[in-house]
């Protein structure tokens, strides 16, 4: 029996799945119980499919969606244009069509995902999206099935594979922010807007779905913080080394007492956590849970043939699936009303970088603010920046979100003060 395919795109991504049907055919087939077939491939217009055409594939190039959602053959449409339209009401018409899908689109899940999980649900349909977070890294499958006996308390993950890139090629080899971007686009690492990557977007849209899969909560994107790489300065960076940390974005998504707290930030990681290690387009998700205790997962985050990998995985399993005669399972099965938590209930430790007078008394006006709050300093580290200003760096022992807020107020209003960035800081 053969499974027909629909591909919807035929992008960076899209152009590695024939790569594996070839080179990987036999062992597919096996899992798979059937032969995999791309039947059609939807493209932009006729510019587009003569480009492809004449770069070489040979596929059946279509222009207008309704030729693979009107296609009874086609069995399983991969979705892999990312962004929100048209992707939302061609994956909207592919499942109310009866067909399953595959995605890998995070945008568009982290979004619009419940209705469309809903809608697989109701026309009992498979829909997939192992892709869509960690690009070759299996997370979803494994929270979802290997870690189904163990309660996981907290995900914490380097999600992004554009800015650790980035930020890799920056700090290691000392490249620009604007060349580290362009090769990463170059590699095919970033999105079709990088501003997703560089903002911490992107790393937010996967933390809503691994709060989905990791704890059986849908929050809103809305409720996911998210501060990027670009305000990152050398000096914090020199200075995090000299403490004995690394700075990267990441992911955090915690259960606290009131609840679920999801965020995406520069994150000051000591030298010894297994995060900081995390280098390049890599990607990492590392797991506190009651029964394994830590456990981390690692590989490349973004590319054609890794992010390929996962998306050919999904096909497989939905292969597998129609043969055995029990397509239409969840992807995740694991949900419970979503509860958010408390500002006050979330909290860390956290970096200060201040530009501050250079004359007497300064340390103790920060005392002051920092003690009216009742947080107390960890390290406190002060470098002469010019003749009439010195550059203040402060960890604090752990504080609430609450308490940040009204201590990042009180330094803001401060006109002589000026509060370079703060950031989060992980370990004891
Ligand atoms: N732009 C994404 C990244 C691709 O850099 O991680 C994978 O989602």
């Amino acid at each position: 029996m053969t499974i027909k395919i629909g591909l919807l795109g035929f992008g960076t991504v899209a152009s590695g799945i024939p790569f594996l049907l070839t080179e990987n055919g036999e062992k597919i087939e096996a899992a798979a119980h059937s032969d995999l077939e791309i039947a059609k491939v939807l493209v932009k217009d006729d510019d587009e499919k003569n480009r492809l055409l004449a770069a070489g594939n040979n596929y059946n190039f279509v222009t207008n969606v309704d030729e693979i959602l009107g296609d009874a053959d086609i069995d399983i449409v991969v979705e892999l244009m990312g962004r929100i339209e048209p992707a939302r009401t061609f994956i909207t018409k592919a499942l109310e069509a009866g067909k399953n899908v595959v995605s890998a689109n995070k945008d568009l899940i982290a979004t619009h995902g419940k209705e469309l999980i809903s809608l697989a649900q109701d026309k009992g349909v498979a829909f997939y999206y192992e892709a869509a977070v960690a690009g070759g890294i299996p997370i979803l499958r494994t929270l979802a099935n290997s870690l189904t006996s163990d309660k996981v308390t907290r995900i914490l993950g380097v999600l992004n594979g554009t800015s650790n890139f980035m930020m890799t090629k920056m700090v290691d080899e000392g490249w620009t922010y604007e060349a580290a971007l362009k090769t990463a686009q170059e590699l095919g690492y970033a999105e079709s807007d990088p501003t997703n990557d560089v903002e911490g977007i992107d790393a937010a849209y996967k933390a809503v779905i691994l709060s989905q899969f990791g704890f059986g909560m849908t929050i809103d994107f809305d409720d996911v913080a998210h501060k990027g790489i670009s305000n990152i300065t050398p000096d914090d960076v020199t200075v995090a080394q000299e403490l004995g940390y690394v700075i990267k974005l990441v992911g955090d998504v915690q259960e606290v007492a009131s609840g679920l707290s999801a965020e995406v930030s520069p994150t000051f990681l000591p030298k010894e956590h297994p995060l900081a290690s995390v280098n390049g387009v890599m990607n990492a998700v590392f797991v506190e849970s009651i029964g394994i205790g830590e456990s981390m997962y690692y590989g490349p985050g973004a590319g054609q043939k890794p992010t390929a990998t996962s998306v050919v995985a999904d096909i497989v399993r939905i292969a597998r699936r129609l043969n055995d005669g029990n397509i239409g399972k969840p992807f995740n099965e694991f949900s419970r009303p979503t509860q958010l938590a408390q500002p006050d209930d979330i909290k860390a430790k956290y970096y200060f970088a201040l530009s501050v007078p250079d004359r007497k008394g300064q340390i103790l006006r920060l005392a002051e603010i920092f003690n009216a709050e009742d947080v107390s300093f960890e390290q406190v580290l002060q470098q002469k920046a010019n003749g009439t200003t010195a550059r203040v760096v402060i960890i604090t022992h752990e504080l609430s979100k609450t308490q940040l807020a009204n201590i990042t107020e009180k330094l803001q209003a401060q006109v002589d003060f000026d509060l370079l960035n703060s950031f989060k800081v992980l370990g004891e």
